[in-house]
């Protein structure tokens, strides 16, 4: 067993680091204040190579392994989970769902500007009836011999307005339930495609979260991913993947939480020293650089277990149910031990505290993930 870093992973992990402080810091309290998605950053992102990541170099992307990706997760999260959700999506749902499942056509046509950032993705499971139920899909995509003909309203789709490309699940056969869904590719601009308003949300304001609704919209034939009935296994297989970068950005929530918390402790003087040698801040930042620690050897794990071609299921899992948790307990306390400054926003702890929410809801909430994890360690 290895614990160590390659000189590239680091480079790469530093690189973001570097990133996170001089481009997503500046500004990041106005983005999450007036929900400003963070194009410009984003943009600058995907020059670095950071929105292809994992994407073969043939298809414009960096070439790089799943544990690198997770390492920019990580940093990237520690100061702007608006922004990284943006890499996660286009990384491990929709660069990867088309590059592992694409035809050559797709990937020419859409991979190559996703991977080199001259585009962006959004991945459309959920629906306002079938979220944690993705079997239950309400959209529908009727076969109409050189196209379909797609009908239906998806919820809470991140990248919603900004995303070109969009891949959509939808029921082809009822009667079949799961191998009646097909997932398709959609650009924005076909016609009978709306966006909804953005959403109000409670963390990760930046981002850029949209209902989607679809009336009559032809999908072309060469847009359907893999063969008839492929889509639910589309959107599993891709899923896997996403609760990977998910737990990645849970885990630099926390860190990042952390950081700030444990440089507040230091300097902040009560009862005549700093309140990190008070015993009872000094075991908060105990417990919570352990629950950190062991976060960070999950997500690890699934990424290394994807980079050697095992299965990750259930490490994906794993990671993803206890890296959001320790995200949620960690901000908790981070914000605890800045006392009242914890509650404003210039200590930044509280927008960490309420991004974190989400970690424990999207791609799966904590319970789908103990579905999925009980599932595995039954069978
Ligand atoms: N890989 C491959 N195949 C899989 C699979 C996997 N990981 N999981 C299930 N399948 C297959 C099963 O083998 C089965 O196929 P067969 O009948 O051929 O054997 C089929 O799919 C149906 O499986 P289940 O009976 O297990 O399906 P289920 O209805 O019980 O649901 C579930 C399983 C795990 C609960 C699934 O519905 C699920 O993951 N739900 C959560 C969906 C989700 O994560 N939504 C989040 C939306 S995306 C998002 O948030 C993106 C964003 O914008 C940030």
């Amino acid at each position: 067993m290895l614990f160590q870093l390659s000189e590239e992973q680091l480079m790469i992990q530093q690189a973001a680091r570097d990133f996170a402080q001089t481009e997503l810091k500046p500004g990041v309290i106005e983005r999450d204040e007036h929900q400003k998605f963070p194009a410009e950053q984003v943009k600058k992102l995907g020059e670095l190579g950071f929105l292809g990541m994992m994407v073969s170099e043939k298809y414009n992307g960096s070439g790089l392994d799943a544990l690198s990706y997770v390492l920019v997760m990580e940093e990237l999260s520690k100061i702007d989970a608006s922004a990284s959700v943006v890499v996660s999506v286009n990384n491990s749902l929709v660069c990867y769902g088309l590059e592992s499942y694409g035809s050559d056509f797709q990937k020419e046509k859409y991979l190559k500007p996703l991977a080199a950032g001259e585009k962006i993705g959004a991945f459309c499971l959920s629906e306002p009836e079938a979220g944690s139920d993705a079997t239950s899909q309400q959209t529908t995509a009727v076969d109409m011999g050189d196209y379909y003909l797609l009908n239906g309203t998806k919820n809470w789709i991140t990248n919603g307005n900004t995303a070109s490309t969009y891949l959509v699940i939808a029921q082809t056969d009822r009667s079949l339930r799961h191998k009646g869904i097909n997932a398709f590719i959609v650009e924005k601009g076909m016609e009978g495609f709306t966006v909804g308003p953005k959403e109000n949300k409670m963390g990760i304001r930046g981002s850029d979260t949209h209902s989607l609704m679809f009336n009559d919209v032809k999908v072309p034939k060469e847009n359907r991913i893999g063969e008839d009935g492929f889509g639910f296994k589309f959107a599993m297989k891709t899923l896997e993947g996403g609760r990977i970068g998910i737990a990645a950005q849970a885990l630099g929530i926390a860190a990042g939480a952390y950081e700030l918390a444990l440089g507040y402790a230091q300097q902040r003087k009560s009862f005549g020293k700093p309140i990190a040698e008070h015993q009872a801040i000094a075991f908060k930042l105990a417990d919570m650089a352990t629950q950190i620690e062991a976060a960070r050897l999950l997500v690890y794990k699934a990424a290394w277990l994807k980079d050697q071609g095992q299965s990750y299921t259930l490490a994906g899992s794993m990671a993803k149910l206890y890296a959001s948790k320790v995200a949620m307990d960690v901000t908790i306390e981070a914000v605890q031990i800045h006392g009242g400054y914890g509650f404003v926003k210039e200590y930044h702890v509280e927008r960490l505290m309420r991004d974190a929410k989400i970690t424990q809801i999207y791609e799966g909430t904590s319970e789908i993930q103990k579905m999925v994890i009980s599932r595995e360690i039954i069978r």
